[in-house]
């Protein structure tokens, strides 16, 4: 039984595996193509926390292999409010599934569910702690957009603290050998047990507060929204939020085939005039969750 937690389960070449499935699922993915091969299989999703592209790729993933899901968007409606615990919930989903996708504020609770899954557990956010999927589908969107997944300039932009998408990302990209810049306000850099390892691995590139420092040097620029409901006190949200946006005048000082990221949803990180731009990557990056998703669960519920 294969768990998807933590990038720091995968080896890079079980990571190439995952993105060369999801290349073969394009097609699939973009209803040029069908597929059964989930046919008969249940996915539960169930999300804790707010959620668009997330779940709703996984849930498209799940349909257009021929799957079906279940599940909640929400715990309103649910048991939750009831007062059961996580545990109960999982030991129970995980009946009625072949799979449980599970997206919830507490950093360690999809570890904590493995333990009481009788099925595969997909980390699909566990707080501010990691988003494996997520990375996969960076990782897939760098490797289709630029050509290769190594040897490259990442600049991590905004709130490198709370965001979880960076923390996996970065790691996954440090053992793939690529350099990491970390741009972000002061008290929201990134944790010190992913800069450590980034140190250790010998990827990791300047750390500041500006991206006009790191701008020129940069291949990819991963902007990042701050993430508001981490804060404990919204007066030091204030202080920072709208510090840095990424606007033509900045990717202008950018190299030739500089590409734009960011997991999404945006808040005001990225100016509307960008979205026509060359470099806008996320709208794609967002596509690509339906094939990296795909891939993924055809791994882990296929047992292929
Ligand atoms: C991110 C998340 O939930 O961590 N969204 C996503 O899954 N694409 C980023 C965010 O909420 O800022």
């Amino acid at each position: 039984m294969r768990h998807v937690i933590s990038v720091h389960d995968f080896s890079v070449e079980e990571i190439v595996e995952v993105l060369d499935r999801a290349e073969d699922m394009v097609r699939i993915a973009q209803g040029q193509a069908t597929s059964d091969l989930l046919r008969g299989r249940v996915l539960a999703c169930i999300f804790f926390e707010p959620s668009t592209r997330t779940r709703l790729s996984f849930e498209t993933a799940m349909n257009r292999l021929g799957g079906g899901v279940i599940g909640f968007a929400g715990t309103e409606a649910t048991s939750v409010v009831k007062g059961e615990t996580l545990a109960d919930t999982i030991r129970m989903v995980s009946g009625y599934a072949d799979a449980v996708v599970l997206r919830h504020p507490r950093e360690g609770a999809a570890k904590l569910a493995t333990e009481f899954s009788s099925v595969p557990v997909i980390n699909a956010g566990d707080g501010a702690g990691q988003h494996p999927t997520q990375t996969m589908l960076d990782l897939f969107t760098i490797r289709t957009e630029t050509g290769r997944l190594e040897g490259l300039n990442i600049s991590m932009v905004g709130d490198l603290r709370y965001g979880r998408t960076v923390h996996s990302l970065a790691i996954a990209l440090a053992k793939f050998g690529n350099t990491i810049n970390l741009v972000s306000p002061e008290g929201l850099e990134m944790p010190s047990e992913v800069t450590s390892y980034l140190r250790n691995m010998g990827m990791l590139g300047v750390a500041c507060h500006s991206p006009e420092e790191v701008i020129s040097n940069t291949d990819i620029l991963y902007a990042t929204r701050i993430q508001k409901e981490r804060f404990p006190d919204l007066v030091e949200y204030e202080k920072v939020a709208g510090l840095y946006r990424v606007d033509p005048d900045l990717l202008s000082r950018g190299p030739e085939g500089m590409i734009v990221m960011h997991p999404l949803p945006r808040v005001n990180e990225i100016t509307p005039e960008v979205d026509a731009m060359p470099q806008a990557k996320y709208f794609v990056q967002a596509f690509n969750g339906v094939p990296v998703r795909m891939a993924l669960l055809s791994m882990v519920i296929g047992g292929k």
